[in-house]
């Protein structure tokens, strides 16, 4: 079957591409001497976290509770819940997840970790669990002078145990157009943890784990000497904002989405029908628009631009297109164009596998 006996729109993985990037990601941890755990966010299908698993991941990072339930189901034994605990449901969530072993949260204060603390030493279990440091994202996590203070604080709390530490320098991104920029930033991200972790054990608190991850940071950040690991997520398909940041090429980009011209009323438009609802509505802050439009080869259209969608109609610019044309648009970011679908066209040696995508909201 080919590509164009597809339904339109939907999601195409090219599975050559998802491979060789898997394992060029593998392959450039190794040799930079740390574990990787990717995000399962990128993805969100146990097809592809299995192929990251043979390549030699050693678990994964989640955002969620559906994804860490997923993954514990599947039989993964390393996981790092990357994200806050907070609230009676999630609280309860962890507890009952710890439970079934190898779990990690993400903390960094005292008021988030207490509630959890102490639901775990009502239950009998230990809250493994990294401190999420703020090497510049400045999103979540403790600002670096305060990494001490705060794991004295949490150390006097019942039930946990501290394992290391995390950062998300996704700020790195923020330098799309100076590749050498999002190197050093990287490179600072990761010299900024170790530095944080070298501190905590200066304090008499453990720290063997030292973990960075994000896909623009990958080529810098993991070869900080110090950090131990890495959980880049987006870089199984990559997307148009990696494209900007220079992460990728075109020719590595896995995951497109498949559309078709379904109007030409207007002069210098063409309706396709994929609008938002397929895409996402994420920007790419560098070349704007909602994904880049190539043709069935993966060859950009020069001159066309996906300048707007309404939920089912993408707006494109530019003249040429008739009205039946196929399209694949790299969107402008996997992740959350990953998230607006229930099922990806994996595509590859001639043959069309369908792959759930699982653990959405
Ligand atoms: C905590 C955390 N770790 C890792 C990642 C992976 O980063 P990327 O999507 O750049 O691969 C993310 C992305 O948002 C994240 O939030």
């Amino acid at each position: 079957m080919g590509i164009d006996e597809l339904p339109t729109p939907s999601l195409i993985i090219d599975v050559a591409r998802l491979d060789a990037n898997i394992a060029d990601m593998a392959a450039r941890m190794r040799s930079a001497g740390v574990a990787l755990r990717p995000h399962f966010k990128t993805s969100k299908s146990l097809e592809v976290a299995r192929r990251q698993l043979a390549a030699g991941a050693i678990g994964f990072t989640c955002s969620t509770p559906e994804e860490v339930r997923l993954l514990q189901d599947e039989g993964v034994g390393d996981l790092l819940w990357a994200h806050q605990p907070v609230g009676p449901a999630k609280v309860a969530f962890a507890v009952e997840a710890l439970r079934r072993g190898g779990l990690m949260v993400a903390l960094d204060s005292v008021e988030i970790a207490e509630p959890l603390a102490r639901a775990a030493a009502d239950a009998g279990v230990t809250v493994p669990y990294l401190l999420e440091c703020d090497t510049g994202l400045h999103r979540a996590g403790v600002d670096p002078d305060q990494a001490v203070p705060t794991a004295g604080a949490l150390a006097g709390l019942p039930a946990l145990e501290l394992r290391g530490v995390m950062t998300h320098e996704g700020h790195v991104a923020k330098h799309a157009g100076d590749r050498s920029a999002v190197e050093a930033a990287g490179t600072a991200a990761g010299t900024l943890l170790a530095e944080i972790a070298g501190a905590l054990r200066t304090a008499g608190h453990a720290s063997p784990i030292v973990s960075v991850g994000s896909t623009p940071g990958a080529s810098s950040s993991p070869a900080v000497a110090g950090v131990t690991e890495a959980r880049p997520g987006t870089y199984v398909y990559y997307d148009a904002n990696q494209l900007a940041n220079g992460s990728a090429t075109l020719a590595d980009c896995a995951q497109t989405v498949l559309a078709r011209v379904v109007s030409t009323q207007r002069d210098g438009r063409a309706i396709i029908d994929a609008g938002s609802k397929a895409m996402s509505s994420d920007a790419n802050p560098t070349a704007g628009g909602l994904g880049l439009v190539c043709d069935p080869s993966l060859r950009p259209l020069d001159g066309v631009r996906f300048a707007g969608a309404n939920e089912e109609h993408g707006y494109l610019k530019g003249a040429g297109l008739k009205v039946g044309d196929l399209l694949r648009i790299v969107p402008n970011h996997a992740c959350t164009a990953t998230n607006m679908w229930s099922r990806a066209y994996a595509v590859g040696d001639g043959r069309v596998e369908t792959w759930e995508i699982r653990a959405r909201h």
